[in-house]
């Protein structure tokens, strides 16, 4: 059973151009839905894609656990010893749903909580992000690097608006406070690519609460690869969590905006 980051990165890849090939050449289905839900759907595509990975996967670490967004149940208990394969076979569906290039496929491998490979791929946009946990992250092969933005007035930061309101993480104050603070927010709707802008440094920031492990587990490696800063700041139950990741100039400023410091006066 391979461990070795290289190696699970290289299968990771394979996995995740394959199904986004399938997305792209079926995208005239894109409208075939399983199940529509108020603010999402669950696409026909968004399983074969996952089918689609998840074989090439197991074909290659055939040892190894798997958690997909359209299969969430299926880890069970993995033990830290076992790596466990992180996948949202197509990341921003509704985008992809109506047409929009921003999407993509998400894949990472952890080992317990440490994540040693990941990759983002966005067919419509031709870009291939990877890291590993010992390695560069990269986009297309081309070395990444946060911004050096260090104020919160110069950022421009990435969100997404959660849709099950939450009193502990109201999403239209917090998108609110973040609005009026920052340069720009703004809301592209895939989480993964979000966090690869961040980590390419055309972004500062991203923050979401509501958000699943499959849509960040890939893009957070790769964010901490390219020298930002990736922290979970709390799980709000059902696998929902809020996640901020930053530069890392500006980690502190945005936290606190999100949880705002009890005023001493
Ligand atoms: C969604 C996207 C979106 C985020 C949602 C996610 P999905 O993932 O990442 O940007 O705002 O919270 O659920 O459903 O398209 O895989």
């Amino acid at each position: 059973m391979t461990t070795a980051p290289a190696e699970l990165l290289a299968i990771a890849v394979d996995a995740a151009r394959a199904a986004g090939r399938h997305a792209c050449e079926q995208r005239h289905r894109r409208g075939e839905a399983h199940q529509r839900l108020a603010h999402d759907v669950k696409l026909a595509l968004d399983v074969e894609c996952q089918g689609i990975a998840e074989a090439i996967i197991r074909k290659r670490a055939p040892a190894q656990a798997i958690l997909g967004e359209e299969s969430p149940g299926e880890a069970g208990c993995v033990d830290s010893g076992t790596p466990l394969w992180i996948i949202d076979p197509i990341d921003g569906t509704v985008n992809f749903s109506h047409g929009l290039p921003f999407w993509c496929c998400s894949i990472a491998v952890r080992l317990g909580a440490r994540a040693l490979a990941g990759t983002v791929y966005a067919p419509d946009l031709n870009e291939l992000y990877t890291a590993t946990a010992d390695g560069p992250a990269l986009c297309n092969g081309a070395p990444l690097r946060v911004s050096s933005v260090a104020a919160v007035s110069e950022a421009l930061i990435m969100t997404g608006l959660d849709k099950h309101v939450d009193p502990r993480m109201p999403p239209f104050e917090i998108f609110r406070a973040i609005s009026v603070q920052a340069q720009k927010a703004r809301i592209e709707g895939s989480a993964a690519l979000d966090l690869c802008r961040v980590a390419s440094g055309q972004a500062d920031a991203f923050f979401e609460s509501g958000i699943y492990i499959w849509d960040i587990a890939a893009g957070a490696l790769i964010v901490e690869r390219a020298g930002g800063r990736a922290e979970l700041l709390g799980e709000l139950g059902r696998g929902r969590l809020s996640f901020l990741a930053s530069n890392g100039l500006i980690h502190e400023a945005i936290r606190n905006i999100i949880n705002p410091q009890p005023n001493p006066a």
